[in-house]
């Protein structure tokens, strides 16, 4: 299955991409965390994405096209894919659909994730990352385990500030997507407020006739 799952920051992606790898085995690839690592490792890529990042802004295209191209043309995502993260606009979109096309494959199906504005910044508030698995967790609705809690990280990017201007970003540039997917009959809205447990059974309840 090839699978794209976008939302808001902070909606829930990155949770229910780990619930769906857990059920299904498919690869989860994260754009977000392919370009932190890029920058971790301080690589040309990494420093160029790091000053659209650190400002809440997108990645140019051309970037993040490249690395998600060529990462799902990996064996292991040969037979499907879970995208997180990408699709972010109309650009990466048809990029994505052209490169599937080239191998004899499609998309299958888009989740988007509904989540209001006020919901976000909580959990953006509270996230936090085991650096050591890149489990998500939050302080609040999900915390870690005593053994993790005291080596948990919160990203740079989850500061008041900068959660403002990546949401901005999501209501400009990559909501009018939504609109493409549907248009091709293969986007499903589903509600992103409620516990990890009742918003996974939401999607796979979408993806049923997938299986
Ligand atoms: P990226 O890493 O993709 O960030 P994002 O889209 O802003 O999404 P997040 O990772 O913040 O959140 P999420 O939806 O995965 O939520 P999570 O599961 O963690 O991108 C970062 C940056 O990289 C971008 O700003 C951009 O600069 C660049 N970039 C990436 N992809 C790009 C692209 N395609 N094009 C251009 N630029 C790109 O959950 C959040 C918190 O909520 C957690 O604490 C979690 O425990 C909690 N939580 C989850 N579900 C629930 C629930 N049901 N109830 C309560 N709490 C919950």
């Amino acid at each position: 299955m090839r699978l794209l799952l976008i939302g808001p920051p902070g909606s829930g992606k990155g949770t229910q991409a780990d619930r769906i790898h857990d059920r299904l085995g498919t690869p989860h690839i994260s754009s977000g965390d392919m370009l932190r690592e890029a920058v971790g490792q301080g690589t040309p890529l990494g420093q160029e994405a790091d000053q659209y990042m650190s400002r809440g802004a997108l990645v140019p295209d051309n970037l993040v096209i490249d690395i998600i191209i060529e990462r799902i043309s990996c064996p292991d995502a040969l037979e499907g894919f879970l995208l997180d993260g990408f699709t972010r606009t109309v650009t990466q979109a048809k990029a994505l659909e052209e490169a599937l096309t080239r191998s004899g494959s499609k998309i299958d199906h888009v989740i988007a994730f509904d989540v209001p504005d006020e919901e976000i910044v909580v959990r953006s508030a509270g996230r936090r990352i085991d650096p050591t698995t890149g489990y998500i967790y939050h302080l609040e609705f999900n915390p870690p385990p005593p053994e993790v809690a005291s080596r948990v990280v919160q990203r740079s990017d989850d500061n008041a500030g900068t959660l403002q201007k990546r949401l901005r970003k999501y209501h400009k540039e990559t909501s009018p997507i939504l609109g493409y997917f549907a248009s091709k009959g293969l986007l499903t809205t589903v509600n992103g407020v409620g516990s990890v447990d009742e918003v996974e059974e939401r999607i796979f309840a979408a993806l049923k006739c997938l299986m």
